[in-house]
């Protein structure tokens, strides 16, 4: 049998990470005549229930998009108002993520943010820390691009302090600095609102996840269409770089 090459995940029908770029909260709103800002109110609460969705679902990692790194260059107004909105949902969803033991995990750069959204991302992560089931990663603040400097800094950092040699930098050494260290890679990668584009998200991370793109809006995602991106998922063969004939064999589909 072909050995599995190491940092390949294993082939599973149902996910156990998915990835989702949550995009079109603005056009849902434009398409109601309403502010934009409605939007993203009404895609807090497609997150509920993408979380519910996932916990039902038994998918260990689900990870969301909810502000890039580039998404500071949006008006200013706009800005503050999904630092807002983020500060609300963190008060507000805490304590339901508690009792479906959901352990929260904001990554992306913090420092960027206000004290008060600082204090109150570390108290969150810090109030769900021992929950064993769904773990749910919020990206705010990120970049792929940033993930991969960061993480190219903390292994210079231990050369530079002679605890690693530049022959000892691997794959796993990587990912191991890596906002998403120690979680499986994602399976399934979403992306709502119709552009088919990575937008700076896991870029390392997804080198295999499956891509599934739908036109749905984020605030209309509900729990049938996350039903037919899990269907599509399982429909997939995911090769690895073998044949198909050799998948076939060795994992049975
Ligand atoms: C995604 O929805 C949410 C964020 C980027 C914060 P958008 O706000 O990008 O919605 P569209 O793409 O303008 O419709
Ligand atoms: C990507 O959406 C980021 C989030 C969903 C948070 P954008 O709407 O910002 O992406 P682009 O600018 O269209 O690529
Ligand atoms: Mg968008």
């Amino acid at each position: 049998m072909a050995k599995r090459t190491e940092g390949v995940p294993e082939p599973t029908k149902t996910p156990r990470h998915v990835a989702i770029i949550m995009d079109g909260n603005g056009r849902w709103a434009q398409q109601r005549g309403l502010p934009r800002v409605s939007g993203h109110k009404a895609g807090v609460e497609t997150v509920r229930s993408a979380v519910e969705q996932s916990v039902k679902t038994g998918i260990q990692v689900l990870t969301l998009f909810a502000f890039s790194s580039e998404n500071w260059r949006r008006p200013p107004k706009e800005v503050n108002l999904l630092m807002d909105l983020f500060i609300i949902a963190l008060d507000r969803e805490v304590r339901r993520l508690k009792r479906n033991d959901v352990r929260l995990r904001i990554i992306g750069d913090h420092t960027a943010f206000s004290d008060k959204l600082q204090a109150r991302i570390v108290e969150a992560q810090q109030s769900t820390a021992d929950c064993k089931g769904l773990t749910l990663q919020i990206a705010a603040n990120y970049g792929g691009r940033w993930d991969l400097v960061q993480a190219a800094r903390r292994l210079s950092e231990k050369v530079d302090a002679g605890l690693l040699r530049p022959d000892q930098i691997t794959e796993e050494s990587l990912s191991s600095g890596l906002s998403t260290a120690g979680l499986p890679d994602p399976d399934l990668f979403i992306r709502t609102g119709g552009e088919q584009r990575l937008s700076n998200f896991l870029l390392w991370q997804s080198a295999y996840a499956e891509f599934y793109f739908t036109d749905v809006l984020w605030p209309d995602f509900d729990a049938k269409e996350f039903d037919k991106a899990l269907a599509s998922f399982t429909n997939r063969q995911r090769r690895f770089g073998r044949t198909s004939e050799q998948t076939r064999l060795e994992d049975g589909r």
